[in-house]
């Protein structure tokens, strides 16, 4: 397997050999098949997903910690149909999402009010975790964030940066050779066992703290509406069972959505510099349609085609996760006349896809135009939310995030280049982190308020 940006490799693989199925990989007795075309990926994630939506099991990350009990993580089964059902009740639809569009939009200003007050480019990146975290545990507990030091906060990065290390083959061999996971501990090579202990225990918390929370606030009755007070709430006394599903349904939601939004979210300020004639652009639009005397909100979106063609653009041009996280198959199938055992490993190449000269032209250059032609190009969100039964349960609200985050952040705000100590103005690279995620790489930036008005608006107090 490719030690760096494996999409890159897995794209060149689809352009040599002019299929758009790699040939079956074997590693460690494992196959692989890596899918490089939308057709190819609807035609086996989408109509056979009955056969194509497990998961492979990643020993350390899956079983020692206990990932499993994620949505993301979960084998395909009825714990897992019942997680989707919750999640898809509570935020599956823009409909459902409406209930939610306030709590975005209240902190949404937050993140104005952050980089009014903390423009350094350094720290651009944390307001963004922020306010993204602060998003998700408004939504699934009801909880509101604090500016430092939040318990909740600190404890779901430590649980997200010790899942990320988990996944990892080459930090735990154990994830290769999945016979060594009844090693002893004080076996030589065995210490994995106390670290799974250590990060089981803090993902027990993740679940669990928040989920106290709520159920001590509704004791209380100062619960604010949120994913888990809503699915508690029930007439009828719930099963453990029922409630566990709650608990765990609901933490899932922020190791899925919080590194993801923040890296759309980072992309858009380095897109803003990259391209000032965008920038231009929607801002006009803004002016025009919202005017400079409120922020804009989810109301004005369908007045808005040019900001949803940027936020489209982002989705596009910038892939957090390149390959999806892998399927499994739970059956034997055939594609074509492909034949793909039970137990294949099933990786989408969606940056692929997105990058795909013959779906969308110059594919490297972002141009928001390609959305808002007559005959606009065709919406990533059918590739980059995954695929079939495990398409991302969060996706409209994602969308509702990245949609205020760039028209509230375009109304207020100039992003310009970052200039060094001697005045010289610093373009931002167009390069991406290699692994499972991709993000943006660091880049400067200056940020600042577009005018007297617009930090007087970003100053107004919070309404929402
Ligand atoms: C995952 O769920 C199982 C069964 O409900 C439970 O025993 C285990 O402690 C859970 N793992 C974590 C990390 O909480």
């Amino acid at each position: 397997m490719p030690k760096e940006k494996d999409w890159v490799v897995f794209s060149k693989w689809g352009d040599t050999y002019g299929t758009s199925l790699s040939l079956p990989i074997l590693i460690f007795g494992m196959t692989f098949i890596i899918i490089n075309s939308p057709s190819t990926a609807l035609s086996i994630l989408e109509h056979q997903n009955s056969k194509t939506s497990d998961r492979p099991i990643v020993p350390m990350a899956s079983d020692l910690v206990g990932w499993k009990n994620t949505t993301g993580f979960m084998p395909y089964g009825d714990t897992m149909r019942n997680h989707r059902r919750l999640q898809h009740r509570l935020l599956g639809t823009p409909a459902a999402c409406k209930a939610f569009h306030s709590h975005v939009e209240l902190e949404m200003h937050r993140f104005l009010k952050r980089l009014l007050a903390d423009p350094e480019s350094k720290r651009l990146k944390e307001h963004i975790r922020k306010t993204a975290g602060s998003i998700i545990l408004r939504i699934s507990h009801g909880y509101q964030v604090q500016e430092t030091n939040d318990p909740f906060v600190d404890l779901a990065e430590k649980a997200v940066q010790q899942l990320v290390q988990a996944i990892n083959p080459a930090t735990f061999f154990v994830n290769v050779v999945p016979a060594l996971r009844h090693l002893p501990e004080w076996f030589p090579g065995g210490s994995f066992q106390k670290t799974a202990r250590e990060w089981a225990a803090t993902l027990d918390d993740l679940a669990g703290k928040p989920f106290a929370f709520v159920k001590s606030q509704m004791a209380a009755g100062t619960a604010i509406p949120s994913y888990t007070s809503k699915l508690l709430d029930s007439d009828r006394t719930l099963s453990a069972e029922e409630e566990t599903d709650i608990k765990w349904s609901a933490s899932s939601l922020y190791g899925a959505g919080v590194d993801t939004t923040y890296a759309i979210i980072y992309t858009f300020f380095k897109v803003m510099i990259l391209y000032p004639e965008v920038q231009a652009k929607a801002k006009a639009e803004i002016d025009q349609v919202v005017g400079n005397q409120r922020l804009p909100c989810m109301e004005d979106r369908k007045h808005l085609p040019y900001i949803n063609a940027i936020v489209l653009e982002l989705y596009r041009w910038h892939i957090v996760l390149p390959t999806a996280i892998p399927h499994r198959s739970t059956e034997d199938l055939i594609y074509n006349n492909y034949f793909i055992p039970k137990g294949s490993i099933i990786l989408p190449n969606v940056w692929k896809m997105t990058h795909d000269p013959t779906i969308y032209h110059s594919p490297m250059t972002f141009k928001p135009e390609r959305f808002t032609q007559p005959e606009p190009e065709r919406d990533p969100r059918q590739f980059m939310f995954g695929f079939g039964r495990r398409i991302c349960a969060g996706r409209h609200l994602a969308d509702v995030s990245i949609f205020l985050a760039c028209a509230r952040v375009l109304s207020v705000f100039d992003i310009t280049k970052y200039r060094d100590e001697n005045g010289e103005a610093v373009m931002p690279d167009t390069e991406v982190t290699s692994g499972i995620s991709s993000y943006p790489s660091d880049f400067g930036c200056t940020i600042f308020p577009r005018s007297e008005n617009a930090g007087v608006l970003v100053q107004a107090e919070l309404a929402g």
